[in-house]
Protein backbone atom coordinates (compact mmCIF):
# COMPACT_ATOMS: atom_id res chain seq x y z
CA UNK A 1 0.00 0.00 0.00
CA UNK A 2 1.30 3.49 -1.01
CA UNK A 3 2.27 5.54 1.85
CA UNK A 4 -0.04 7.86 2.16
CA UNK A 5 0.50 11.97 2.18
CA UNK A 6 -1.69 13.71 5.11
CA UNK A 7 -2.35 17.65 4.17
CA UNK A 8 -2.09 20.36 6.41
CA UNK A 9 -5.31 21.91 6.81
CA UNK A 10 -4.49 25.07 9.12
CA UNK A 11 -1.56 25.24 6.62
CA UNK A 12 -4.14 25.82 3.76
CA UNK A 13 -6.50 27.91 6.12
CA UNK A 14 -3.75 30.38 6.64
CA UNK A 15 -2.80 30.49 2.85
CA UNK A 16 -6.17 31.34 2.11
CA UNK A 17 -6.60 33.92 4.67
CA UNK A 18 -3.08 35.84 3.39
CA UNK A 19 -4.48 35.52 -0.35
CA UNK A 20 -8.06 36.53 0.75
CA UNK A 21 -6.39 40.10 2.40
CA UNK A 22 -5.52 41.14 -1.52
CA UNK A 23 -8.12 43.00 -3.28
CA UNK A 24 -10.22 42.99 -0.14
CA UNK A 25 -12.16 45.89 0.16
CA UNK A 26 -14.51 45.47 2.88
CA UNK A 27 -16.99 43.07 4.10
CA UNK A 28 -20.03 44.35 2.35
CA UNK A 29 -17.97 44.55 -1.25
CA UNK A 30 -15.81 41.96 -0.65
CA UNK A 31 -12.47 41.18 -2.78
CA UNK A 32 -11.83 42.56 -6.14
CA UNK A 33 -9.10 40.81 -7.94
CA UNK A 34 -9.70 41.56 -11.68
CA UNK A 35 -7.71 39.46 -13.87
CA UNK A 36 -4.21 41.40 -14.61
CA UNK A 37 -5.26 44.81 -12.43
CA UNK A 38 -2.73 45.76 -9.49
CA UNK A 39 -4.75 43.43 -6.79
CA UNK A 40 -4.05 40.22 -9.02
CA UNK A 41 -0.40 41.20 -9.69
CA UNK A 42 0.16 41.37 -5.96
CA UNK A 43 -1.63 37.61 -5.85
CA UNK A 44 0.68 36.77 -8.58
CA UNK A 45 3.88 38.34 -7.08
CA UNK A 46 2.80 35.96 -3.38
CA UNK A 47 1.74 33.44 -4.74
CA UNK A 48 5.51 33.27 -7.08
CA UNK A 49 7.23 33.78 -3.73
CA UNK A 50 5.48 30.87 -2.32
CA UNK A 51 6.59 28.88 -5.40
CA UNK A 52 10.04 29.74 -4.85
CA UNK A 53 9.87 29.02 -0.74
CA UNK A 54 9.13 25.37 -2.09
CA UNK A 55 12.36 25.17 -4.79
CA UNK A 56 9.84 24.58 -7.65
CA UNK A 57 10.57 25.39 -10.94
CA UNK A 58 8.65 28.52 -12.23
CA UNK A 59 7.06 29.02 -15.83
CA UNK A 60 5.25 31.57 -17.05
CA UNK A 61 3.67 31.27 -20.29
CA UNK A 62 2.76 33.72 -22.87
CA UNK A 63 -0.70 33.86 -21.73
CA UNK A 64 0.73 34.73 -18.28
CA UNK A 65 -0.41 31.20 -17.02
CA UNK A 66 1.50 30.92 -14.11
CA UNK A 67 3.17 27.35 -12.87
CA UNK A 68 4.98 25.94 -10.22
CA UNK A 69 6.70 22.32 -11.14
CA UNK A 70 8.23 19.95 -8.56
CA UNK A 71 10.64 17.34 -10.30
CA UNK A 72 9.72 13.22 -9.89
CA UNK A 73 11.78 10.43 -10.69
CA UNK A 74 11.26 10.69 -14.57
CA UNK A 75 11.18 14.04 -16.19
CA UNK A 76 8.70 14.62 -18.28
CA UNK A 77 5.16 15.77 -18.13
CA UNK A 78 3.62 17.23 -15.03
CA UNK A 79 0.45 16.30 -13.08
CA UNK A 80 -1.13 19.72 -12.24
CA UNK A 81 -3.64 20.84 -10.07
CA UNK A 82 -4.40 24.24 -10.35
CA UNK A 83 -7.27 26.91 -10.99
CA UNK A 84 -6.99 30.70 -10.45
CA UNK A 85 -6.40 33.76 -8.14
CA UNK A 86 -8.68 36.52 -10.30
CA UNK A 87 -11.67 37.38 -9.05
CA UNK A 88 -15.26 38.52 -10.24
CA UNK A 89 -16.10 42.44 -8.58
CA UNK A 90 -17.30 42.17 -4.93
CA UNK A 91 -16.01 38.59 -4.90
CA UNK A 92 -15.10 35.84 -2.34
CA UNK A 93 -12.12 34.62 -1.09
CA UNK A 94 -12.66 30.86 -2.20
CA UNK A 95 -13.28 30.71 -6.02
CA UNK A 96 -10.23 30.42 -7.73
CA UNK A 97 -7.78 30.20 -4.89
CA UNK A 98 -8.67 27.16 -2.93
CA UNK A 99 -7.70 25.06 -6.36
CA UNK A 100 -4.43 26.89 -6.32
CA UNK A 101 -3.53 27.02 -2.63
CA UNK A 102 -4.76 23.28 -2.34
CA UNK A 103 -2.57 22.76 -5.17
CA UNK A 104 -0.07 24.20 -3.39
CA UNK A 105 -0.57 22.62 -0.05
CA UNK A 106 -0.11 19.46 -1.81
CA UNK A 107 3.30 20.03 -3.19
CA UNK A 108 4.32 21.57 0.20
CA UNK A 109 3.01 18.27 2.32
CA UNK A 110 5.24 16.20 -0.83
CA UNK A 111 8.21 18.16 0.48
CA UNK A 112 7.68 18.53 3.88
CA UNK A 113 7.29 14.04 3.92
CA UNK A 114 10.05 14.62 1.66
CA UNK A 115 8.61 12.01 -1.14
CA UNK A 116 8.85 11.32 -4.45
CA UNK A 117 7.11 10.56 -7.33
CA UNK A 118 7.45 8.65 -10.37
CA UNK A 119 6.04 11.91 -12.38
CA UNK A 120 6.65 15.87 -11.81
CA UNK A 121 3.57 17.57 -9.68
CA UNK A 122 3.14 21.19 -10.59
CA UNK A 123 0.22 23.93 -9.45
CA UNK A 124 -0.88 26.18 -11.83
CA UNK A 125 -2.62 29.62 -11.90
CA UNK A 126 -4.27 30.68 -14.96
CA UNK A 127 -5.24 33.72 -16.45
CA UNK A 128 -8.45 35.68 -16.27
CA UNK A 129 -10.93 32.66 -15.59
CA UNK A 130 -13.68 35.43 -14.52
CA UNK A 131 -13.73 37.18 -18.01
CA UNK A 132 -14.98 40.37 -15.95
CA UNK A 133 -12.56 42.63 -17.27
CA UNK A 134 -11.56 40.77 -20.38
CA UNK A 135 -13.72 38.38 -22.38
CA UNK A 136 -13.70 35.06 -22.57
CA UNK A 137 -13.78 33.49 -19.29
CA UNK A 138 -11.38 30.59 -18.99
CA UNK A 139 -9.21 32.54 -21.21
CA UNK A 140 -5.79 31.31 -19.81
CA UNK A 141 -6.49 27.61 -19.92
CA UNK A 142 -8.22 27.92 -23.50
CA UNK A 143 -5.13 29.72 -24.97
CA UNK A 144 -2.87 27.11 -23.38
CA UNK A 145 -5.67 23.98 -25.06
CA UNK A 146 -5.45 25.65 -28.29
CA UNK A 147 -9.11 26.81 -28.09
CA UNK A 148 -8.27 30.34 -28.53
CA UNK A 149 -5.53 31.96 -30.54
CA UNK A 150 -2.49 33.97 -28.25
CA UNK A 151 -2.67 36.72 -30.33
CA UNK A 152 -6.94 37.01 -30.47
CA UNK A 153 -6.44 36.66 -26.47
CA UNK A 154 -3.45 39.05 -26.11
CA UNK A 155 -5.81 41.48 -28.39
CA UNK A 156 -8.82 41.64 -25.76
CA UNK A 157 -9.54 45.02 -24.60
CA UNK A 158 -11.50 45.83 -21.19
CA UNK A 159 -14.09 48.60 -20.78
CA UNK A 160 -10.98 51.38 -20.74
CA UNK A 161 -9.35 50.38 -24.14
CA UNK A 162 -6.48 48.38 -21.97
CA UNK A 163 -5.42 44.89 -23.96
CA UNK A 164 -4.61 41.55 -22.10
CA UNK A 165 -0.87 42.35 -23.85
CA UNK A 166 -0.43 45.67 -22.30
CA UNK A 167 -1.35 44.75 -19.07
CA UNK A 168 0.74 41.21 -19.10
CA UNK A 169 3.85 43.33 -20.17
CA UNK A 170 2.81 46.19 -17.43
CA UNK A 171 2.56 43.60 -14.43
CA UNK A 172 5.57 41.80 -15.74
CA UNK A 173 3.97 38.36 -16.49
CA UNK A 174 4.08 38.09 -20.24
CA UNK A 175 6.48 34.73 -20.32
CA UNK A 176 7.66 32.46 -22.85
CA UNK A 177 7.58 29.48 -21.78
CA UNK A 178 5.43 26.05 -21.72
CA UNK A 179 4.20 23.04 -19.88
CA UNK A 180 2.26 20.05 -21.56
CA UNK A 181 0.16 18.51 -18.59
CA UNK A 182 0.30 14.94 -18.07
CA UNK A 183 -3.28 14.51 -16.09
CA UNK A 184 -4.91 18.16 -14.61
CA UNK A 185 -7.65 17.60 -10.90
CA UNK A 186 -9.31 21.57 -9.86
CA UNK A 187 -10.72 21.76 -6.72
CA UNK A 188 -13.33 24.37 -6.45
CA UNK A 189 -15.70 25.34 -4.34
CA UNK A 190 -19.28 24.09 -6.13
CA UNK A 191 -21.08 27.55 -6.07
CA UNK A 192 -24.43 26.34 -5.65
CA UNK A 193 -26.70 24.53 -3.31
CA UNK A 194 -26.69 20.63 -4.13
CA UNK A 195 -23.93 19.51 -1.41
CA UNK A 196 -25.53 21.54 1.00
CA UNK A 197 -28.87 20.39 0.32
CA UNK A 198 -27.80 16.78 -0.02
CA UNK A 199 -25.75 17.12 3.41
CA UNK A 200 -22.34 15.77 1.25
CA UNK A 201 -18.83 16.43 1.73
CA UNK A 202 -17.33 16.15 -1.61
CA UNK A 203 -18.92 16.86 -4.61
CA UNK A 204 -17.25 14.37 -8.18
CA UNK A 205 -17.71 16.22 -10.73
CA UNK A 206 -18.84 14.68 -13.85
CA UNK A 207 -18.64 17.43 -16.18
CA UNK A 208 -19.29 21.11 -16.93
CA UNK A 209 -22.62 23.05 -18.60
CA UNK A 210 -21.66 24.85 -21.88
CA UNK A 211 -21.30 28.23 -21.82
CA UNK A 212 -22.43 30.75 -24.52
CA UNK A 213 -21.39 34.68 -23.82
CA UNK A 214 -22.75 37.64 -26.54
CA UNK A 215 -22.50 40.75 -26.39
CA UNK A 216 -25.27 42.77 -28.13
CA UNK A 217 -25.51 46.53 -29.17
CA UNK A 218 -28.92 47.70 -30.11
CA UNK A 219 -29.21 50.98 -31.84
CA UNK A 220 -32.36 52.98 -32.51
CA UNK A 221 -33.77 56.88 -32.66
CA UNK A 222 -33.42 59.69 -29.53
CA UNK A 223 -36.39 61.27 -29.10
CA UNK A 224 -37.85 63.85 -26.73
CA UNK A 225 -39.29 61.96 -23.93
CA UNK A 226 -42.73 64.34 -23.85
CA UNK A 227 -43.15 64.79 -27.39
CA UNK A 228 -42.51 61.73 -29.30
CA UNK A 229 -45.89 59.10 -30.03
CA UNK A 230 -45.14 55.78 -29.02
CA UNK A 231 -45.91 54.89 -32.70
CA UNK A 232 -43.36 56.81 -34.19
CA UNK A 233 -40.42 55.63 -31.25
CA UNK A 234 -37.11 53.39 -31.67
CA UNK A 235 -36.37 52.61 -28.26
CA UNK A 236 -33.12 50.57 -28.18
CA UNK A 237 -33.39 50.15 -24.23
CA UNK A 238 -36.73 48.86 -24.41
CA UNK A 239 -35.20 46.15 -27.13
CA UNK A 240 -32.61 44.98 -24.32
CA UNK A 241 -35.08 44.71 -21.54
CA UNK A 242 -37.86 43.25 -24.14
CA UNK A 243 -34.34 41.07 -25.17
CA UNK A 244 -33.91 40.11 -20.77
CA UNK A 245 -37.22 39.01 -20.62
CA UNK A 246 -37.41 36.95 -23.43
CA UNK A 247 -33.98 34.77 -22.48
CA UNK A 248 -35.63 34.49 -19.26
CA UNK A 249 -38.82 32.83 -20.99
CA UNK A 250 -36.07 31.21 -23.50
CA UNK A 251 -34.44 29.15 -20.38
CA UNK A 252 -37.96 27.77 -19.06
CA UNK A 253 -38.88 26.97 -21.85
CA UNK A 254 -35.77 24.64 -23.07
CA UNK A 255 -35.50 23.23 -19.26
CA UNK A 256 -33.48 20.35 -18.26
CA UNK A 257 -31.51 22.92 -16.09
CA UNK A 258 -30.83 25.87 -18.94
CA UNK A 259 -30.10 28.87 -17.44
CA UNK A 260 -29.80 32.77 -19.14
CA UNK A 261 -28.97 36.06 -17.69
CA UNK A 262 -28.86 39.16 -18.64
CA UNK A 263 -25.82 40.69 -16.46
CA UNK A 264 -24.96 44.02 -18.53
CA UNK A 265 -26.84 46.80 -19.57
CA UNK A 266 -26.14 50.06 -20.57
CA UNK A 267 -28.01 52.65 -22.34
CA UNK A 268 -27.46 55.92 -24.14
CA UNK A 269 -27.36 58.84 -23.61
CA UNK A 270 -28.78 57.27 -20.39
CA UNK A 271 -30.98 60.61 -19.47
CA UNK A 272 -34.50 60.59 -18.03
CA UNK A 273 -35.89 62.41 -20.92
CA UNK A 274 -34.24 61.18 -23.77
CA UNK A 275 -35.82 58.10 -25.54
CA UNK A 276 -32.25 55.85 -25.64
CA UNK A 277 -30.94 55.75 -29.14
CA UNK A 278 -28.20 52.54 -28.03
CA UNK A 279 -28.44 50.28 -25.95
CA UNK A 280 -25.49 47.93 -25.11
CA UNK A 281 -25.96 44.35 -23.30
CA UNK A 282 -24.50 41.12 -22.54
CA UNK A 283 -26.15 37.51 -22.66
CA UNK A 284 -24.92 34.15 -20.55
CA UNK A 285 -26.72 30.97 -22.16
CA UNK A 286 -25.86 27.96 -20.29
CA UNK A 287 -26.66 24.03 -20.68
CA UNK A 288 -25.70 20.69 -19.83
CA UNK A 289 -26.52 18.70 -22.57
CA UNK A 290 -24.67 19.08 -26.15
CA UNK A 291 -27.53 19.47 -28.33
CA UNK A 292 -29.73 21.48 -26.25
CA UNK A 293 -26.69 23.85 -25.81
CA UNK A 294 -26.77 24.26 -29.30
CA UNK A 295 -30.24 24.51 -29.74
CA UNK A 296 -30.60 27.90 -27.19
CA UNK A 297 -27.36 29.93 -29.18
CA UNK A 298 -29.74 29.58 -31.83
CA UNK A 299 -32.68 30.52 -30.34
CA UNK A 300 -30.51 33.52 -28.79
CA UNK A 301 -29.61 34.86 -32.72
CA UNK A 302 -33.00 34.41 -33.81
CA UNK A 303 -34.29 36.20 -30.51
CA UNK A 304 -32.14 39.33 -31.08
CA UNK A 305 -33.40 39.51 -34.70
CA UNK A 306 -37.07 39.18 -34.08
CA UNK A 307 -36.47 41.89 -31.15
CA UNK A 308 -34.78 44.13 -33.94
CA UNK A 309 -37.80 43.48 -36.49
CA UNK A 310 -40.42 44.27 -33.31
CA UNK A 311 -38.92 47.78 -32.40
CA UNK A 312 -37.56 48.60 -36.02
CA UNK A 313 -33.70 48.62 -34.25
CA UNK A 314 -30.40 47.46 -36.06
CA UNK A 315 -28.82 44.76 -33.97
CA UNK A 316 -25.20 43.82 -33.82
CA UNK A 317 -24.90 40.77 -31.55
CA UNK A 318 -21.44 39.17 -31.11
CA UNK A 319 -19.98 35.88 -29.73
CA UNK A 320 -17.78 36.53 -26.84
CA UNK A 321 -17.23 32.69 -25.56
CA UNK A 322 -18.62 29.54 -26.55
CA UNK A 323 -17.25 26.96 -23.99
CA UNK A 324 -18.68 23.32 -25.06
CA UNK A 325 -20.36 21.40 -22.42
CA UNK A 326 -17.87 18.73 -21.24
CA UNK A 327 -18.01 15.42 -19.37
CA UNK A 328 -14.59 14.32 -17.88
CA UNK A 329 -13.58 11.00 -18.28
CA UNK A 330 -15.12 8.11 -16.17
CA UNK A 331 -11.87 6.37 -15.22
CA UNK A 332 -10.57 9.66 -13.67
CA UNK A 333 -14.12 10.38 -12.53
CA UNK A 334 -14.14 6.80 -10.68
CA UNK A 335 -10.62 7.57 -9.31
CA UNK A 336 -11.72 10.66 -7.10
CA UNK A 337 -14.62 8.84 -6.09
CA UNK A 338 -12.56 6.05 -5.00
CA UNK A 339 -10.50 8.42 -2.61
CA UNK A 340 -13.51 10.34 -1.48
CA UNK A 341 -14.97 7.18 -0.38
CA UNK A 342 -11.51 5.72 1.13
CA UNK A 343 -10.88 9.14 3.41
CA UNK A 344 -14.85 8.45 4.96
CA UNK A 345 -16.22 11.68 3.51
CA UNK A 346 -19.58 11.69 1.72
CA UNK A 347 -19.96 12.04 -1.58
CA UNK A 348 -22.27 12.93 -4.67
CA UNK A 349 -21.54 13.01 -8.55
CA UNK A 350 -22.73 16.10 -9.91
CA UNK A 351 -22.24 18.28 -13.22
CA UNK A 352 -20.43 21.89 -12.65
CA UNK A 353 -23.16 24.91 -13.24
CA UNK A 354 -20.18 27.20 -13.43
CA UNK A 355 -17.80 27.34 -15.82
CA UNK A 356 -13.55 26.27 -14.66
CA UNK A 357 -10.50 25.97 -16.06
CA UNK A 358 -10.56 22.35 -16.47
CA UNK A 359 -13.09 22.69 -19.30
CA UNK A 360 -10.16 23.07 -21.20
CA UNK A 361 -7.48 21.36 -19.84
CA UNK A 362 -9.76 18.92 -20.60
CA UNK A 363 -9.03 18.93 -24.26
CA UNK A 364 -5.00 18.63 -23.35
CA UNK A 365 -5.32 15.30 -20.59
CA UNK A 366 -7.25 13.37 -18.64
CA UNK A 367 -9.28 15.86 -16.29
CA UNK A 368 -11.67 15.85 -13.17
CA UNK A 369 -12.87 18.40 -10.71
CA UNK A 370 -13.45 18.01 -6.92
CA UNK A 371 -16.00 20.07 -5.38
CA UNK A 372 -16.56 21.04 -1.62
CA UNK A 373 -19.82 23.09 -0.22
CA UNK A 374 -20.60 26.55 -0.59
CA UNK A 375 -22.68 27.91 2.45
CA UNK A 376 -25.89 28.79 1.53
CA UNK A 377 -24.96 27.61 -2.13
CA UNK A 378 -23.80 31.27 -2.82
CA UNK A 379 -20.69 32.68 -4.69
CA UNK A 380 -19.46 35.76 -6.90
CA UNK A 381 -20.74 37.61 -3.59
CA UNK A 382 -18.76 39.09 -1.14
CA UNK A 383 -20.55 36.24 1.34
CA UNK A 384 -19.06 33.31 -0.38
CA UNK A 385 -18.24 31.41 2.37
CA UNK A 386 -16.71 28.03 2.59
CA UNK A 387 -15.82 25.98 6.05
CA UNK A 388 -11.51 25.64 6.65
CA UNK A 389 -12.64 21.59 7.45
CA UNK A 390 -14.12 21.55 3.68
CA UNK A 391 -11.22 23.22 2.41
CA UNK A 392 -8.79 20.39 4.37
CA UNK A 393 -11.29 17.26 3.26
CA UNK A 394 -11.35 18.75 -0.32
CA UNK A 395 -7.68 19.03 -0.56
CA UNK A 396 -6.62 15.88 0.92
CA UNK A 397 -8.84 14.16 -1.52
CA UNK A 398 -7.53 16.33 -4.34
CA UNK A 399 -3.60 14.86 -2.86
CA UNK A 400 -4.49 11.83 -2.27
CA UNK A 401 -5.64 11.54 -6.37
CA UNK A 402 -2.54 13.40 -7.42
CA UNK A 403 -0.56 11.32 -5.65
CA UNK A 404 -2.17 8.21 -7.06
CA UNK A 405 -1.43 9.79 -10.83
CA UNK A 406 1.66 10.56 -10.25
CA UNK A 407 2.66 7.59 -8.96
CA UNK A 408 3.29 6.41 -12.58
CA UNK A 409 -0.46 4.52 -12.22
O1 LIG B 1 -18.70 32.29 -15.40
C1 LIG B 1 -18.24 31.31 -14.83
O2 LIG B 1 -18.90 30.31 -14.66
C2 LIG B 1 -16.82 31.33 -14.30
O3 LIG B 1 -16.86 31.77 -12.99
N1 LIG B 1 -15.97 32.16 -15.11
MN1 LIG C 1 -13.72 29.76 -10.39
MN1 LIG D 1 -15.88 32.47 -10.71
Amino acid sequence: MAQSVEINGKRLEESLRIMGRIGFVSDEQGISRLALGEAAREARELFVSWLEEENLEVRIDPIGNIFGIRPGRRDGDPVIAGSHLDTVHEGGAFDGALGVLAGLEVIRSLNEGKIETEHPVAVAAFTNEEGVRFQPDMMGSMVMAGKLPLEEALAARDDDGRTVGEELERIGFRGSDSVTPKAYLELHIEQGPVLEDEEKEIGIVEGIQGIAWWRCHFRGKAGHAGTTPIPLRRDALLGAADLCCRIRELAVELGENTVATMGRLAPEPDMVNVIPSRARCTVDMRQYDPELYEEGQKEVRQLVEEIANTHGLEAELEQMADARPVRFPPEVVEMVERHAQERGYSALRLPSGAGHDAQFMHYLCPTAMIFVPSIGGVSHTPVERTSYTDTARGCQVLCDSIVELARGA
